[in-house]
């Protein structure tokens, strides 16, 4: 009887009305981007700890790769077969460690996860470069997110397999912003053109603190890398401090014109793509960042904008935006998968 009550069907993976499209744009973006492997090669047997290490071109492949997979599932291999991740999350997280194993499995891999510190030998006071050297004989490839910014670094000392940081404290989060710009190039997949018309280049929004915010940090970079494909930055965020020494000139340098407003409204109508946070980890603990500021389907959105969100959300992305072309954060946590699927698979590769 209930269960005649309960709308029991299956929702579409893709939350818009026309998932059709976005298999067309996938297969777009994958004849699009011209296919050179050897520039993942330039990954292999590393380790991935910050945009910084990444180039255009490395970007556009994984993108291309992570397409590809997206694309044909049907014909995914099994490479990474006998080989085996660890997973060490000493900080809460659903989309990251869940992606990456499922990443690591469906390209046949096998896992070994630590949710919580204290099962393991840091109750004890051991140290993470101790801990670093056990995992060199356990595993073959280490991701780890951690609350502190140096651990990562910490960790790189004893280590002979490739660790990929998941989010180091308010540092940064690489791979999450690898995954927004999969969601980008997916959305337009002619922003993958180096020389990219004038009357195509799209203004992005970031609500959000650039300092604090460890997924900003890391795309902002990321868009350092295809500056010629933005004609501005707006960071909307009412406080004045939100800049750490040297990030906004080194941003300006690579070519990035960045400005700033306070209102939520003042710009949202030029927007092409509008990114929104509000959680920063300070000190021990989550705070929320610019959480007054907020966006519905009320808000004077472009027509065609799209909003992209790391999640977890908070009340700064209201639920009445899901259901609408605007939502492109469901899409782009989806497309994480794939784009760790590409990024393990290439630290593997021999070159
Ligand atoms: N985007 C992101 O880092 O989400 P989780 O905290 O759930 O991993």
């Amino acid at each position: 009887m209930v269960t005649e009550k309960l709308d029991i069907r299956l929702r579409n993976p893709i939350p818009i009305k026309d998932s059709s499209l976005h298999v067309t744009k996938l297969k777009k973006l994958i004849t699009t981007i011209e296919e050179h492997p050897d520039h993942l090669l330039g990954l292999s047997n590393r380790h991935v700890v910050s945009a910084r290490q990444f180039t255009t071109e490395s970007v556009l492949q994984l993108i291309r790769l992570a397409a590809n997979y997206e694309s044909f599932p049907l014909f995914l291999s099994r490479p990474l077969a006998g080989k085996i991740l660890i997973t060490a999350f000493y900080e809460p997280s659903t989309r990251t460690r869940l992606s990456f194993e499922s990443a690591w499995q469906q390209l046949g891999g096998d896992i070994m996860s630590i949710t919580d510190p204290a099962t393991t030998g840091m109750a004890k006071g051991e140290s993470l470069e101790d801990i670093a050297e056990m995992f060199n004989n356990y595993c073959d490839v280490v991701v780890l997110r951690d609350t502190h910014e140096d651990s990562v670094y910490r960790m790189i000392n004893s280590l002979i397999v490739p660790i990929v940081n998941a989010g180091n404290g308010i540092d940064e989060h690489p791979t999450q912003a690898l995954a927004d710009m999969y969601a980008i190039f997916r959305w337009r997949p002619i922003l993958t053109r180096l020389n990219l018309p004038e009357e195509q280049k799209i203004k992005v929004g970031i609500i959000g603190n650039p300092s604090q915010m460890r997924t900003v940090r890391s795309l902002l970079l990321f868009f350092s890398l295809f500056s010629y494909m933005v004609k501005e930055i707006v960071i909307i965020n009412p406080d004045n401090d939100i800049f750490s020494e040297g990030q906004r000139e080194e941003l300006e340098s690579s070519g990035l014109y960045i400005t700033k407003t306070g209102s939520i409204t003042e710009r949202l109508r030029e927007l092409d793509v509008i990114y929104i946070n509000s959680i920063a980890w300070i000190g021990d603990t989550y705070e929320r960042l610019t959480s007054d500021l907020k966006l519905s389907k009320d808000s004077p959105l472009k027509p065609d904008s799209i909003i992209l969100h790391p999640l977890a959300r908070g009340k700064e992305l209201d639920v009445s935006l899901d259901k609408t072309p605007h939502n492109w954060y469901f899409i782009q946590a989806r497309g994480a998968l794939f784009l760790r699927m590409a990024l393990l698979n290439s630290l593997l590769k021999t070159p």
